[in-house]
């Protein structure tokens, strides 16, 4: 009763970050850190799901499993068109060539516990891999180099590549003209980011709002340090030359909520970047109360920049929701009011507009006749908005990460907008027009869903 229907989620077994997002001919395809054997995290290796709308998954055989000497870390996929790696077939449309970090085992004969940039590449879609002969492409002779995020850089006519040096808290930038040999362009740091280890770098190109010279996007995962608490992502608005990035402004976080970690964006994508995290956190992540399949991804979120009030620049996103999920539109009073009686097993979307004047809540109370389980969008006395999942849990579950990160709008005494998906045990809320967003697990486990506001106590 926990597995979602819209969340991407591995058939029987664990899953970690999303790896390889690509369009490719018209379906999207998902890799995953992906434990085959088991429903904790281990042997690592890329499953594979598709999709044609981003809301049905259909889940495929592993992609890239593991060996003895070898674990299949975190990376991406592009589709090299022009096959400037040689790697594809003569006359094809060019091989999709996989980055991924190859971690050594101990039992690797040369290099035990070593992490380095590796390749496999796809001749048919993607249905079929093959490791490349003369891996790894790329290696520091390092054990925490990881996370590889390639993709084209049009103005220099080069391919680039995003890494991580996880515990120095840098990310690595190498480019190429061919995929297979790398140059170190330069290396990224920050102050503002010294919470946790860096993983899963991604570097995304979004146009500037009023026009000029393309803006650029960071985005960076820390564990721990995150925004709620545990693991999460952030973001950091810049320039890039194609081989140097430069922040612009502080980092902010990619999500409020407790459950986005490792999010990244899909190759392939005109227009604005569309990414998914991985719904779960570092923090309690082998605890969800699921089995055998444990975690799934949050919903797909497409992002684009808007001038702030201050004239910097805000990452604003917006959840893609299923066309087909059961939609409330809901008038929110800030008194005492029954809003819905819902069954909670069925995928639900509720939208709205929340007065910030008071403190109010707006209650889900999930029941099956037993003890009540609320899950709680709340507006304090100042006007700021937080979702409190203290209590949505048939089991006690993650005490120490309860409450999303609040969000204040930059109006105090206003209204913002709400939309947010309830896909039984994920729930992604997108706040005052996609100013944030809030990804949560919560495990009601319940029948039926009242939906109801209260003046706050
Ligand atoms: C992030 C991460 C990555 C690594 C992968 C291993 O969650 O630690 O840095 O490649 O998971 O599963």
């Amino acid at each position: 009763m926990h597995r979602p229907r819209f969340h991407l989620t591995a058939e029987a077994t664990w899953m970690n970050d999303p790896n390889g997002l690509i369009r490719h001919d018209g379906a999207w395809h998902a890799f995953f850190q992906n434990n085959p054997l088991g429903s904790t995290w281990g042997n690592m290796s890329w499953g594979h799901a598709v999709s044609d709308d981003l809301a049905t998954w259909t889940n495929l055989p592993v992609a890239l499993p593991f060996s003895d000497t070898e674990l299949i870390f975190s990376g991406s996929i592009v589709h090299d068109a022009k096959n400037t790696s040689g790697l594809g077939t003569s006359g094809g449309d060019g091989p999709l060539v996989a980055f991924y970090t190859s971690a050594f085992t101990p039992s690797h004969p040369t290099t035990p516990g070593i992490q380095a940039q590796s390749i496999a590449f796809s001749q048919d879609g993607g249905a079929t891999w093959t490791f490349y002969a003369d891996n790894p492409v790329l290696t520091r002779d390092s054990e925490n180099f990881r996370d590889p995020k390639v993709f084209f850089h049009r103005e220099s006519g080069r391919w680039v590549m995003v890494t991580v040096e996880a515990l120095d808290h840098s990310v690595h930038v190498h480019v190429s003209d061919d995929l297979l040999a790398w140059e170190s362009a330069s290396v990224f740091t920050h102050p503002g980011l010294d919470g946790g280890i860096w993983e899963c770098p991604d570097l995304l190109r979004v146009p500037t709002p009023g026009g000029g010279e393309d803006s650029w996007v960071l985005v960076l995962s820390t564990n721990p340090g995150g925004p709620a608490g545990g693991s999460g992502t952030y973001t950091l608005v810049g320039h890039f030359d194609g081989r140097r990035f430069t922040a612009d402004a502080p980092p902010q976080p990619l999500d409020l909520g407790p459950d986005c970690y490792a999010a990244v964006s899909f190759s392939g994508v005109d227009g604005d970047p569309v990414l998914l995290g991985w719904m779960n956190n570092w923090a309690y992540a082998e605890q969800t109360p699921t089995a055998p399949w444990r975690s799934a991804m949050t919903l797909p979120r497409t992002l684009h920049l808007e001038p702030a009030s201050d004239g910097s620049l805000q990452v604003i996103q917006h959840l893609v929701t299923p066309e087909e999920i059961r939609t409330l539109d809901l008038e929110v009073p800030a008194t005492s009011a029954v809003l819905a009686e819902l069954d909670a097993e069925e995928p639900f979307r509720l939208r709205g507009v929340l007065a910030t004047g008071s403190a109010h809540r707006l209650v889900l109370r999930f029941g099956d006749g037993g003890r009540d389980r609320d899950l709680v969008l709340a507006v304090d006395s100042t006007g700021r908005v937080s979702l409190d999942r203290s209590s949505a849990h048939q089991e006690p579950f993650a005490p120490e990460h309860t409450h999303s990160l609040p969000y204040a709008p930059a109006r105090a005494g206003d209204s913002i907008s709400f939309d947010l998906v309830v896909d039984r045990s994920c729930v992604d809320l997108e706040l005052d027009g996609g100013r944030a967003l809030i990804s949560q697990q919560i495990f009601p486990g319940a029948r039926t869903v009242t939906v109801f506001t209260e003046p706050a106590a």
